[in-house]
């Protein structure tokens, strides 16, 4: 699909008519309520980790707290009965400016999770930006996204080898960009993860871009080839370390039974929590980046107006101002709230793009209307799969597109280059 003609009314009428006839649509349109329904099919360890963020969660609050400042101001009697919300980005046209943000460890809410994901975004021919510690490999992801656009998030590892690697499969598997988030060079204090000692990677969950890989394998076997002495006494045996043993040997490629008694699923994670991320990286590192791939460079993670003038000078392609939905530092400034500073200093020399709190189509107008070229959706997806499957993320971001499209209609807007600031007022 190219082009979404009138998509608000479509869906809007679509489930209206199906009402008529008795049905209620099974993906709630009220963003609580959709949260409300994926909470019920997650288990306490999934819901914590999709749901929560650091601290007192009060940069999630902070988040959803910076939409409710600005108000939209609608014009009349402009002829919208045509609307398009198309947009170009890196040298492709988009049917409309949302794609899906990247979600690691989703393998914890659907085994298929990636790949339903996928087909979402195959189905409406949005982007999805595939997550580093995605449940799947970036090749399988690939094929199921068909013709739809694909970027690929990169976690910038301790290991150069590690890091050329997923660059060359992802230039392999024909991604429009790598986005190399900045915000996560050591996890956030997660609260609600900590108060269960539940972290996915652990258990092997959301890191199949590392088992897939032909380095980080080698790695895993020469650590398992080097003999270790440790002092630490054996732990006993108890029914959460053999849950845990479970999951690895189901997580790990190859068969379970074989990996039961196999020390390689055990020595992946070790190996990925050694590699992860390099807590040094500097701006200087960019450069080592850039000439390695001919790839538009995004990054991920600026809320800082220095910060973005040194991206643009830093010559990459693109940024997305986003603070991980409040997954990573406390106490934080909304991301809406530095948006319209950030897009004046980088005065359109390179796409800014926005994602963290977006939770319905009038959020993303916001975000447009104060200067973000395209948005990137996060839990909302992540609720529809839960509720869902495939057909949940294709919902949930149809429900998106067709609030944007109504609203846009409804404050007399045809194109997104009419959504601008002068639609919008601080509220007092
Ligand atoms: C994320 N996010 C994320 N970002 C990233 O660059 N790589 C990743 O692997 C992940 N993983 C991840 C897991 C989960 C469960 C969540 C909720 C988020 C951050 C994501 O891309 C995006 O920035 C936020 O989701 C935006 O905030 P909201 O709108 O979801 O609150």
């Amino acid at each position: 699909m190219d082009h979404f003609d009138s998509i608000g009314r479509r869906v809007q009428s679509g489930i209206y008519r199906a009402g008529a006839r008795g049905r209620r649509p099974r993906v709630p349109a009220t963003p609580a309520r959709l949260e409300a329904a994926a909470r019920r099919r997650m288990s306490r360890p999934a819901w914590s980790y999709v749901a929560g963020s650091a601290g007192q969660q009060r940069t999630d609050r902070a988040n959803r707290a910076a939409f409710d400042r600005w108000k939209i101001v609608p014009r009349m009697l402009r002829d919208i009965s045509v609307r398009d919300m198309r947009v170009e980005l890196f040298g492709r046209s988009l049917p409309a400016p949302l794609l899906l943000a990247p979600i690691g460890a989703l393998g914890m809410v659907r085994a298929d999770a990636d790949l339903a994901a996928a087909r979402a975004a195959r189905s409406l021919g949005i982007p999805m930006i595939i997550s580093t510690q995605a449940s799947s490999p970036m090749e399988a992801i690939a094929d199921a996204l068909g013709d739809a656009p694909r970027w690929f998030q990169l976690y910038w590892s301790a290991n150069d080898e590690l890091v050329e690697s997923f660059v060359r499969r992802a230039e392999t598997i024909g991604s429009g960009a790598i986005v190399v988030t900045l915000d996560t060079q050591m996890l956030g204090w997660r609260t609600a993860d900590l108060d269960i000692g539940s972290l996915p990677f652990v258990r092997g969950q959301g890191i199949a871009q590392y088992t897939s890989d032909p380095v980080f394998t080698r790695l895993v076997e020469e650590r398992v080839a080097t003999p270790r002495t440790t002092t630490e006494p054996r732990p006993r045996p108890s029914p959460g370390a053999v849950r845990t043993l479970a999951s690895l040997a189901r997580a790990h490629p190859g068969g379970f039974l074989r990996n039961l008694r196999s020390p390689l699923p055990r020595a992946a994670v070790e190996t990925f929590l050694e590699v992860f991320s390099r807590p040094s990286l500097r701006w200087a590192d960019l450069a080592w980046l850039r000439d390695r791939t001919e790839l538009p460079i995004v990054l991920k993670g600026i809320v800082d107006v220095g910060d973005a003038r040194r991206a643009v000078d830093h010559g990459v392609d693109g940024i997305i101002v986003s603070n991980h939905g409040g997954r990573q530092v406390d106490g934080g400034i909304g991301a809406l709230t530095v948006l319209p500073e950030i897009v004046e200093v980088v005065g359109g020399r390179i796409p800014v793009l926005f994602d963290s709190g977006i939770r319905g189509g009038a959020d993303a107008f916001k975000a447009l209307a104060l200067g973000a070229r395209a948005v990137c959706i996060g839990r909302p997806w992540a609720y529809g799969l839960a509720v869902d499957g495939a057909d949940g993320v294709a919902a949930v971001m149809g429900y998106l597109m067709a609030e944007l499209d109504i609203t846009m209609a409804l404050t007399g807007c045809t194109t997104l280059a009419e959504i601008d600031r002068d639609l919008l007022r601080p509220d007092a």
